[in-house]
């Protein structure tokens, strides 16, 4: 079963986010289950790369999105996608300096998708499109 499942009440209504949103999970499973099956090192590799790059698009989809729609949540999500990359980069240098312990990368991972991701998705991308400026009169 995969780890994380996309549910309902983290819908954000826009189908572009939602469905990059469900991507991510799609790609954290896919790494677990490399990480579980011990599957080689280019596997592994491979896998996480492809979470973080589809991170990096993501935010930046989001961020001009939320520019468009002008959110006041805008400066907010900017700082903290900017944290977030670099959470992701951290723990992918824990990886590529510490290969033989796979099972810290992937609790490391599990805790940024369960502290970090999905409260980001509930609590701000949410709110981002409900807190918008109001349109000049
Ligand atoms: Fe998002
Ligand atoms: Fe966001």
């Amino acid at each position: 079963m995969a780890r994380f499942e996309w549910k309902e009440d983290l819908a954000t209504g826009n189908e572009l986010v939602d469905g990059q949103h469900k991507q991510l999970l799609e790609f954290a499973n896919r790494f677990f289950e490399a990480s579980h099956h011990a599957k080689g090192k280019l596997a592994l590799k491979r896998s996480f790369e492809l979470l973080e790059q589809h991170t990096q698009v993501h935010f930046h989809d989001e961020e001009q999105l939320y520019c468009q729609i002008g959110s006041r949540r805008l400066d907010d999500q900017r700082i903290e996608h900017g944290r977030m990359r670099s959470e992701l980069k951290a723990i992918r240098s824990l990886w590529v300096s510490n290969f033989g312990f796979v099972k810290e990368v992937d609790r490391a991972l599990t805790t940024w998708m369960e502290t970090r991701l999905l409260p980001h998705i509930f609590e701000h991308d949410r709110q981002a499109f409900a807190d918008r400026r109001e349109p000049p009169d």
